[in-house]
């Protein structure tokens, strides 16, 4: 038996390993909290089902410390599920980056889980040519590791409707835990088909006359140790200015945030992390929709008066309060995004007018799958267009924060400076997302849209300023600056070499000796979208780059793009490519880096007369040396 003392000092959701109950342990790696919601869905769901199991949801990054201590206590686990998005370039998200770092290196270990039985659910986007990628290479190496896979890996689709997904793979994997989780004489649950409760927090309206401290924002006092997603730097917009001509009919902005004096710092390839706001007649919208005065002021719980929490832990942490509905639309609330199926379910159960909630459940439901895909993913039906098409459903703050609408996300974008250049600001190159969706609503891109309209410091004091944070990343120039590099990047894909650019004539002006560099840009036309045009040009006055070739895709008769222009220069690139050069891309994922990937095996085919599996394996160990590096999005 366990001493006493030492059972007591054990944390309490720390299950007694001699209780005779099972453990299962349910793993997730979340950028936007989709994974998470599953993880912790699943938990509940689970924990209704097997009273004589124990289920603990947890983040990768909590796990363990060390890689040793990964090792240490994956070995001892018995059941595990993981939940692992894939993001941009088939990476993971964040917090499972040093998990997926660790475990997909470390592979000489044997069959050395074999205790372990597993079921991995991917998130990602077909779109992408990574679909699922981490989920798919963590299922296989589990499974080469010893591990027993209970379930195939799940391939959650976020194009389409990545619920549906979750609970196809759901109904796979209850039967198997079932065999592994429930006795002979065990009867319970199983009859009794679950419901999800739909959660809710504990909202406290508050008399302005008894609000102290009112929260008009993230509670931010710069001068934190570290700044990340949870503990943003508050910066001011410092400049802000329209790269495209007056004869484009798009718009991009370049925006400079200031952060001198906050401790933030960034390297060059970086990216930030931006929270918008939501624009006012987004929010004013809202605020008609849910019956309330935008300045109602309210405080938010996660947990009852007692501190017990509610929905069995799994809310997020409830945003800053007390604070006015105007304050919580603007900066928390995911608006325009389509609702998920569960938030149809909440609004139902919130609706006046039996038809409408009818209607919500139908669309909720397998029968209704068709219609949900068609009126509302493919229509891209915002959040605020479904509520009006419902108007009795009203529901209160509480459900709408937790279960409606979800917590507004940071945007991410490349950092278009360099720290050599720019110490006290991070520049950004933002293309303005605006355009009509199906239903003829006009969709305004949150953060881009934020940007187009904020005021500058340099206009005025009173100007506009935002949370941001930066994420670092690998992609980096050469250690060594006598290397040769080859960039491409069209439209705002020019981004991170604009900063790569500053940091290489930064490093001439010291007297660095630079190797040569070849810059693919690409636009429609030089009198509209040019961006950085006199810049880029300076660059090669100056020699921070050696060559600069941009391809212009609605000038002539036909499209010119920046993979063109490189298969013209074939000879030039395998040369670069043959010597140990780097090559980079930026920009958008599905379609150009896709492109310039199939010509940039081709070049190496034809020029280095490969045959087409040497070829793809010679492009496979420049991504495997660090040498073709990608920023996609
Ligand atoms: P387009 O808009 O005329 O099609 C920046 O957005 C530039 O990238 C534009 O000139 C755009 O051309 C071009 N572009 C669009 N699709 C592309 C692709 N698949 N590969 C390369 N460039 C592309």
């Amino acid at each position: 038996a366990q001493p006493r003392a030492l059972a007591a000092a054990r944390p309490k959701d720390e299950p007694d390993p001699d209780d005779g109950r099972q453990r299962v342990t349910v793993f997730f790696g979340t950028q936007t909290g989709t994974a998470e919601g599953f993880a912790k869905a699943l938990a509940e769901e689970a924990k209704a089902r097997y009273d004589r199991a124990v289920f603990k949801v947890v983040d990768l990054d909590d796990y363990a410390a060390e890689d040793e201590e990964y090792e240490e206590k994956l070995k001892k686990e018995n059941i595990a599920l993981f939940f692992l998005a894939t993001y941009g370039d088939g990476e993971p998200t964040d917090n499972a980056a040093r998990f997926y770092k660790w475990f997909s290196e470390g592979n000489e270990k044997g069959e050395w889980l074999s205790n372990l039985r597993f079921g991995v659910f991917g998130l990602g986007n077909r779109q992408y040519e990574h679909f699922n990628k981490i989920g798919k290479v963590v299922d296989q190496l589990l499974a080469e590791q010893g591990g027993k896979r209970i379930v195939p890996v799940g391939l959650g689709d976020d194009d389409q409707c990545i619920e549906d997904d979750f609970n196809a793979w759901k109904e796979l994997l209850w039967p198997e835990l079932d065999k592994l989780l429930r006795q002979e004489d065990d009867s319970s649950a199983a009859a009794t088909p679950y419901t999800a409760a739909i959660p809710e927090y504990r909202v406290v309206f508050v008399k302005p006359e008894d609000a102290t401290n009112i929260n008009k924002s993230f509670s931010l006092t710069n001068g934190h140790a570290v700044y990340d997603i949870q503990h943003p730097c508050r910066a001011n917009v410092s400049v802000r200015r329209e790269l495209h001509t007056p004869a484009s009919d798009r718009s991009c902005i370049h925006l400079e945030f200031d952060i001198a004096g906050t401790g933030l710092k960034y390297e060059t390839g970086d990216h930030v992390g931006v929270y918008a706001e939501n624009c006012i007649e987004t929010v004013e919208e809202a605020e008609k929709l849910l019956g309330h005065s935008p300045d109602t002021l309210f405080s938010i719980y996660a947990d009852q008066e007692d501190g017990t929490p509610l929905s069995g832990g799994s809310l997020p942490p409830p945003f800053p309060s007390p604070c006015t509905i105007r304050t919580a639309l603007t900066r928390y609330a995911d608006l325009l995004n389509s609702p998920k199926k569960s938030a149809l379910l909440a609004l139902a159960a919130h609706a006046s007018d039996p038809k409408e909630a009818e209607r919500l459940r139908h669309l909720a439901s397998p029968a209704g799958k068709k219609e949900y895909s068609q009126w509302i993913v493919t229509s891209q039906r915002s959040l605020l267009e479904v509520m009006l098409e419902f108007p009795s459903a009203k529901p209160p703050l509480g459900v709408f924060f937790a279960a409606i609408s979800p917590r507004l996300q940071p945007r991410y974008y490349s950092i278009s400076s360099s720290p050599r250049m720019a110490p006290t600001r991070i520049h950004v190159t933002c293309a303005l997302v605006y355009g009509p969706t199906p239903t003829g609503r006009i969709h305004k891109g949150v953060c881009s849209t934020w940007m187009k309209h904020s005021t500058p410091l340099e206009e005025s004091e009173e100007c506009s300023w935002a949370p941001i944070f930066v994420r670092q990343s690998n992609f980096k120039l050469p250690a060594d600056p006598t290397v040769p590099i080859v960039m491409i990047g069209p439209g705002t894909g020019l981004a991170p070499f604009r900063g790569f650019l500053q940091e290489r004539l930064a490093l001439k002006e010291a007297g660095v000796e630079l190797g040569r560099a070849i810059l693919f840009f690409g636009c429609r036309n030089r009198k509209m979208d040019f961006i950085y045009e006199d810049e880029l040009n300076n660059f090669v006055d100056t020699g921070a780059l050696s060559e600069l070739v941009v391809a212009f895709s609605r000038e002539g008769p036909t499209k010119e793009y920046v993979q063109h222009k490189m298969a013209q220069k074939a000879a030039e690139l395998w040369g670069i490519i043959s010597q140990g050069g780097y090559i980079y891309v930026c920009g958008d994922a599905k379609g150009m880096a896709r492109d310039v990937h199939r010509t940039l095996h081709t070049i190496i085919q034809e020029q280095g007369s490969l045959d087409n599996s040497k070829a793809e394996g010679y492009v496979k160990s420049l991504q495997v040396e660090g040498r073709y590096l990608r920023d996609v999005w």
